[in-house]
């Protein structure tokens, strides 16, 4: 009676934990497709150590850093003034079509500097997002 209980816990336990690895390996993303997908941000974006900005801002470090604290660059007032944080649920929706962005942020979002029209596909955002984490 006992053995059986234990067996019954093992896979139980075992169960799950194989569902929390593949839920994580859902969300976390993919740095190296991440890294291609990054492309359509280097158009405006560098984001090696150091180096210099462009049309925006270096995005070296950025996770988990306040919004608007990359030195020598010029950002918008409602950037300064957001007192957002890159984590994960503000990055994506930074990166997503207007009306995901304008939820998160409100319709005053349009003030910043950032003309782009986002990444449509929630796979390209994680991956996206899994490569600047890997930054710092
Ligand atoms: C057309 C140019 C352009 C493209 C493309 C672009 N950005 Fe930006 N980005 C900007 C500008 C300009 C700013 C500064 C915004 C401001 O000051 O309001 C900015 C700001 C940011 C910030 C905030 C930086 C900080 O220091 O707080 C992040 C994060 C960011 N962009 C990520 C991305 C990512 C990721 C992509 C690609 C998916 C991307 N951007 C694509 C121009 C662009």
């Amino acid at each position: 009676m006992f053995k059986r209980f234990f067996l019954l816990a093992v896979s139980f336990f075992l169960m799950t934990s194989i569902n929390t690895i593949n839920a994580n390996d859902h969300n976390a993303g993919d740095p190296a497709k991440g890294k291609k997908v990054f492309k359509k941000c280097a158009a405006c974006h560098s984001i090696a150590e150091g180096a210099k900005h462009k049309t925006g801002p270096n995005l070296w470090n950025i996770y988990g850093n306040k919004a608007a604290a990359a030195e020598g660059y010029k950002y918008s007032n409602w950037l300064k003034g957001s007192g957002i944080e890159w984590n994960d649920e503000n990055l994506a929706a930074w990166i997503s079509p207007k009306k995901v962005k304008n939820e998160k942020f409100g319709k005053e979002v349009k003030k910043s500097k950032m003309i782009f029209s986002g990444l449509r596909k929630p796979a390209q955002i994680e991956d996206v997002i899994a490569y600047i984490k890997t930054l710092k």
